[in-house]
């Protein structure tokens, strides 16, 4: 196994499908290998465009558009950052004979709630919460009774909690269904109906497949608000049958997506009962924690994995992270309070340059390490907490 000079006649070359926060973690594990890495978005000066050797900004879910650039760019490795690609491009070119990451059967089957929930509950028979998938009112009402109340609706394709709600009667099905009609990109969205799960709490366990083999990282818990992710920390203390129930299905959902890489696999936690929730072919939000835990965060894991290179998954320190978000809509924003925050004992932060901020969007991430969990949350949210998004002046 050889790695090229980047810019140089022979480059080893990764694109980069997305190159948000988790892409530009992804984008420097690369740099650092000495990997040429082309970064796309869908607008210019997106986090990963600021650390690669070249960028792009088109509109990936075009297949045409998608292939063109491909082609232009000549990757040795396809690397999909986010879930809304023209999917089907990605066969095309992994047919051609381009590597695509982990695969485009992967890619694919992760682009919508649809396709990897069949594969989880109905081929591969893993436990998930009973689920619907509805197109009208009247079929969101239907699916409410059979999987019963509490439940969640979520469009098919979302993420971040977009579009999702809780019904605790059938009569919140007309808001629930508008909520996912107005925050999809599409006039009348397939959704998927999920009866809740009452669990005792919810991990990421982030699975390496690589030459070796899989390999698992300790679990990541996590909280989530509205459906999006504010906190995480590692390890996520769990019973040894839980634990090993949590591996059995990452274990099995990942081999069926096959190819190299980090998954994200998504799991609720009821006594030493696992469910599979879903999963993520590739670096997981909550994983961001892994920059101040591991020895090799997701993103080099990833980065060696795809490469054919050697891992380690071993926890450094026990650690957490803790969301910065943008609180309002503000263009070019400044910074206020990161030397606060960085004088917090054992916090770091990454802050991601997106160029403007709105009240929801993720600007940056704390991570803390410390001798226990607790103390690490504490720290991680503290520091989080200092850093605020401001207006320029
Ligand atoms: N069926 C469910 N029961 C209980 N909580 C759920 C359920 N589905 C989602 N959630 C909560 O909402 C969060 C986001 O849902 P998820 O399906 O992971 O959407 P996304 O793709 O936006 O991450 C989950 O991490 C969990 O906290
Ligand atoms: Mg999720």
């Amino acid at each position: 196994m050889r790695l090229g000079t980047p810019l140089g006649p022979a480059p080893t070359r990764v694109l980069l499908l997305g190159s948000g926060e988790l892409g530009k973690e992804v984008a420097i594990a690369f740099q650092r290998l000495g990997v040429e890495v082309v970064a796309v978005d869908r607008y210019p000066h997106a986090p990963a465009h600021q650390v690669a050797h070249r960028w792009h900004a088109i509109d990936m879910t075009d297949p045409v558009t998608l292939a063109t650039l491909i082609e232009q760019e000549a990757p040795d490795l396809v690397i999909p950052e986010i879930e809304a690609l023209a999917t089907n491009a990605l066969v095309e070119v992994e047919a051609a004979g381009t590597t695509v990451v982990p695969t485009a059967r992967a890619a694919k089957l992760t682009m919508d709630r649809e396709g990897i929930r069949r594969l989880a509950a109905e081929e591969l028979g893993l436990p998930t919460s009973p689920y619907v998938f509805a197109d009208t009112l009247d079929e969101v009402r239907a699916g409410v009774e059979k999987v019963g109340l509490p439940c969640v609706l979520k469009p098919v394709m979302s993420s971040s909690g977009k579009g999702q709600s809780t019904l605790r009667s059938v009569e919140d099905s007309e808001d629930a269904w508008e909520h996912a009609r107005t925050a999809g990109r599409v006039a009348n969205p397939r959704v998927i109906v999920e009866g809740f799960v009452e669990f005792d709490y919810e991990i990421t366990l982030l699975t390496v497949r690589h030459a070796g083999g899989t390999s698992f990282c300790e679990p990541i818990g996590h909280r989530q608000s509205d459906g999006d992710y504010v906190e995480s920390w590692q390890p996520q203390p769990m019973s040894d049958a839980a634990l090993a129930a949590a591996r059995d299905v990452a274990e099995r959902a990942t081999d069926a997506l096959g190819g190299r890489g980090v998954f994200g696999v998504e799991l609720f936690v009821r006594g030493d009962e696992v469910l599979f929730s879903e999963v993520s072919p590739r670096p997981h939000d909550t994983g961001l924690v892994t920059l101040a835990t591991q020895r090799l965060s997701e993103f080099e894991l990833h980065a060696r994995a795809v490469l054919g290179l050697p891992v380690d998954t071993a926890l450094r320190s026990p650690g957490a992270s803790a969301v910065i978000y943008g609180g309002q809509d503000i263009d070019a924003p400044d910074y206020t309070g990161v030397a606060d925050a960085l004088a917090v004992e054992g916090a770091d932060l990454r802050l991601f340059g997106k160029p403007d901020a709105t009240a929801r969007r993720r600007m940056g991430v704390a991570v803390a390490y410390a001798d226990d969990v607790g103390s690490a949350r504490d720290r991680a949210t503290r520091a989080a907490g200092l850093v605020h998004p401001v207006p320029r002046g």
